[in-house]
């Protein structure tokens, strides 16, 4: 049975699909740009869209905004502005909400950063993926490791103190002590907030195809990530997600929102919303056209909705500990309850179980995965899977 939902904060997060030139390891929703972008038809879209998702939030104040990608920053300030105004008139921000914009480091321009500021963005997220220069290069990226420092400087300059910086590791051709030189060198910048990513091979991608040579084995992945992890622990960050580093009180509120299986509302090709209507105790899931061709065209009218469906009882155990099990806090059942409308009973024997195999520990009401459950999240994750 499920009962009443308490209305979790809520996010909304803007998709850009466009990118310089599409990576040979990335299977996000971003396509290489061929000509001019309309970006113009696509703030509108974006507008329509929004208005279209109004009435799944009426009322409730946005925690954090999320421009990702593809490439948000392929997009001028002043467009970037445009959204956030059309999105605050329509939406009531809460004080001090974070917005995110990702950037590629070789899209950053000298002078632009001031205006994304200006235009209400406070945190930028950078893929700069590896600081060695043939790293990249075997990553089919557009920048080099200059490039990338220089960019990280522009945006510190302009004013933008709260930055992520997204790393790679186990890369082609990487070995322990490349990846802990990519650590370095991002640690020497400061940032408030590091991603750490294993590279994985996806599906329908260049590399999935035809994987690159020199790619570490699992049994290097792992020694490489613990050996970052104590390396970024001494530099003070420390881990609070599978692959996410902050400084004290630098987590990403809009990630962390996620994790904690909070709403959110997603505007842009091929985005994705997540809403709980309290008074009938849905959850319901929402999402838009991939391809930009037919979300620009459809956006706004029942076309431009790719699917709308409500999470089952049943599958909102899955769901909640898809999200709440990579986190280093883990969660608490009262948490659980509140979130899902399930009673905890629903979860008792999964737990117990991970709990017998080492994954899960628990103290009073909240239970966090162990070092052992860390390795194997993707185990513990599959204990409560329903068919
Ligand atoms: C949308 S991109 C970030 C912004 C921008 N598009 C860029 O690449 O500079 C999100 C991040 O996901 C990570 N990523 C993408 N594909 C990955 C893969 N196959 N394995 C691991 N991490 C991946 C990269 O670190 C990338 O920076
Ligand atoms: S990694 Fe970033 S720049 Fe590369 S294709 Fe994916 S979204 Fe675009």
């Amino acid at each position: 049975m499920s009962g009443l939902l308490v209305p979790p904060p809520l996010s909304l997060y803007i998709h850009v699909p466009w990118c310089v030139k599409k990576c040979p390891y990335c299977d996000f929703n971003s396509h290489g740009k061929t000509g001019e972008l309309p970006v113009k038809a696509y703030v509108a879209a974006l507008v329509r869209d929004l208005e279209q998702d109004l009435p799944l939030a009426w009322g409730r104040p946005v925690h954090s905004v999320f421009f990702g990608g593809g490439t948000p920053s392929l997009f001028p300030p002043e467009a970037i502005g445009d959204i956030l105004s059309a999105c605050s008139a329509r939406l009531r921000f809460a004080p001090g909400a974070e917005v995110t914009m990702e950037c590629n480091p070789g899209t950053a321009e000298f002078g632009r950063f001031e205006h994304y500021r200006a235009a209400g963005v406070n945190r930028i997220s950078f893929g700069i993926q590896s600081f060695d220069d043939g790293c990249l290069r075997r990553l089919g990226r557009i920048h080099d490791s200059q490039e990338a420092e220089r960019a990280v400087k522009l945006a510190q300059d302009a004013g933008l103190d709260n930055l992520n910086l997204d790393l790679m590791y186990a890369l082609p051709g990487q070995d322990l002590a490349m990846a802990l030189h990519d650590v370095e060198r991002a640690v020497a910048l400061q940032p408030a907030h590091l991603s750490h990513y294993q590279l994985t091979m996806e599906p329908n991608t260049a590399f999935a195809a035809r994987p690159p040579a020199g790619l570490p084995d699992e049994d290097s992945a792992w020694d490489i990530q613990e050996h970052c992890i104590q390396a970024m622990a001494a530099a003070g960050y420390a881990q609070y997600e599978v692959s996410a580093y902050a400084r004290p009180g630098r987590q990403c509120a809009h990630n962390l929102n996620y994790w904690r299986f909070g709403d959110y509302l997603g505007i842009g090709a091929g985005a994705h919303g997540k809403i709980s209507l309290g008074a009938t105790g849905e959850i319901r899931r929402r999402w838009k056209p991939k391809n930009p061709r037919d979300y620009l065209a459809h956006a706004g009218t029942p076309d431009g909705i790719g699917g709308d469906d409500a999470i089952a009882p049943a599958n909102r155990p899955f769901d909640y500990m898809l999200n709440a099990l990579r986190l280093v806090e883990g969660f608490s059942l009262a948490d659980f309850e509140a979130r899902t409308g399930l009673g905890r009973d629903q979860v008792a024997t999964e737990l117990e179980h991970a709990r017998q195999r080492g994954w899960l520990e628990a103290s009073g009401d909240h239970w966090r995965p162990t070092e052992l459950g860390q390795r194997f999240t993707n185990d513990v994750i599959g204990l409560f899977l329903r068919d």
